[in-house]
């Protein structure tokens, strides 16, 4: 053992204490940032190098603080994005629409496809999709100024770092519900990640104390910005194109019914997150009525 082994096994019961979900991981995740080093090289930082600023973070953890405010780090598929103050962190169940999104655009007969990510955030959906689905050009929408500066400066180090995503995701500071008027029916895909928590819900100290409200309420029954999204989606999409957008667990029934089939949607399907529940669904806007496909 060395002295900081021995402090993250005193801060994980602290953290433990103070309620937070992952305590072991998360005071190793805070000694590899202010220490510098992998979580892996934990146990070669030498007894003299042990850092006190240590317990300041875990401090700010035991309060509830995210993680990610604390590192000023996300993790989300092959990006690594700042995320802080005024911005939604980005979630592993994001991970698992965006890559279900990422093959239905590879599966696609289009050389360069035309996304649109309604609410972008930090940029999460937008930049995955650019990194790794060759030739796409997504454009990101987002309402709220300080979620944009996010999204901007993220956009502008994913440039740099990957240079064939540079210039290829645009960020529209707009309301989605009436935004990207000069694409409609031009779009391949729209995917979402919108505010869906009914108002009133319980929710833990490090979602209502720290992600941006506008990213979490989504009206009464949690459904009013997905309404908006399906009919932003008729408006958007060319004939044949995909919407995905997510949910709450309970909510998959209730989504499913928002993609109707006399809407205009055709293979409505729910999708699982990694633990087996309900988390998104995605539909081909079909404009034709069902009666002329009855009849072909
Ligand atoms: C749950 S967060 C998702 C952020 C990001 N896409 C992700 O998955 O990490 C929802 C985002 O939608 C934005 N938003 C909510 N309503 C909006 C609207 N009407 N128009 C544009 N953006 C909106 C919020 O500001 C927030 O950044």
């Amino acid at each position: 053992m060395n002295l900081l082994l021995d402090e993250i096994a005193v801060a994980a019961s602290r953290l433990a204490e103070a309620g937070v979900e992952s305590p072991r991981t998360d005071a190793e995740l805070i000694a590899a940032h202010v220490h510098g080093v992998s979580r892996g090289a934990l146990h070669t930082v030498p007894d003299a190098e042990f850092d006190p600023r240590y317990w300041d973070d875990v401090a700010r953890r035991a309060s509830r603080e995210p993680l990610q405010h604390i590192t000023g780090r996300a993790y989300f598929r092959y990006l690594e994005l700042e995320v802080g103050p005024g911005v939604f962190v980005p979630r592993q169940e994001t991970e698992v629409m965006t890559g279900w999104a990422i093959d239905a655009l590879g599966e696609m007969d289009a050389a360069e496809p035309v996304v649109a990510d309604l609410g972008t955030g930090s940029g999460a959906i937008a930049l995955a999709i650019a990194q790794e689905v060759p030739g796409a050009q997504v454009h990101a929408v987002e309402a709220d100024p300080l979620a944009r500066q996010w999204a901007e400066r993220n956009i502008a180090s994913c440039a740099a770092a990957a240079p064939h995503t540079a210039g290829r995701v645009t960020l529209h500071g707009a309301d989605f519900a009436t935004a990207l008027a000069d694409l409609s029916g031009a779009v391949d895909l729209v995917i979402s990640n919108p505010p869906y928590i009914p108002v009133g819900s319980w929710v833990p100290p490090e979602v209502g104390e720290y992600d941006p409200a506008t990213a979490l309420w989504g009206g009464e029954d949690g459904l009013d910005a997905i309404r908006v999204i399906e009919s932003v989606g008729r408006r958007l999409l060319r004939p044949g194109g995909l919407v995905a957008v997510e949910h709450g667990a309970p909510q998959g029934a209730a989504v499913y019914w928002v993609f109707a089939e006399e809407n205009g949607w055709r293979g409505t399907r729910n999708h699982l997150d990694l633990a087996g529940r309900d988390r998104f669904v995605s539909a081909i806007w079909k404009s034709q009525p069902a009666w002329k496909d009855d009849a072909t």
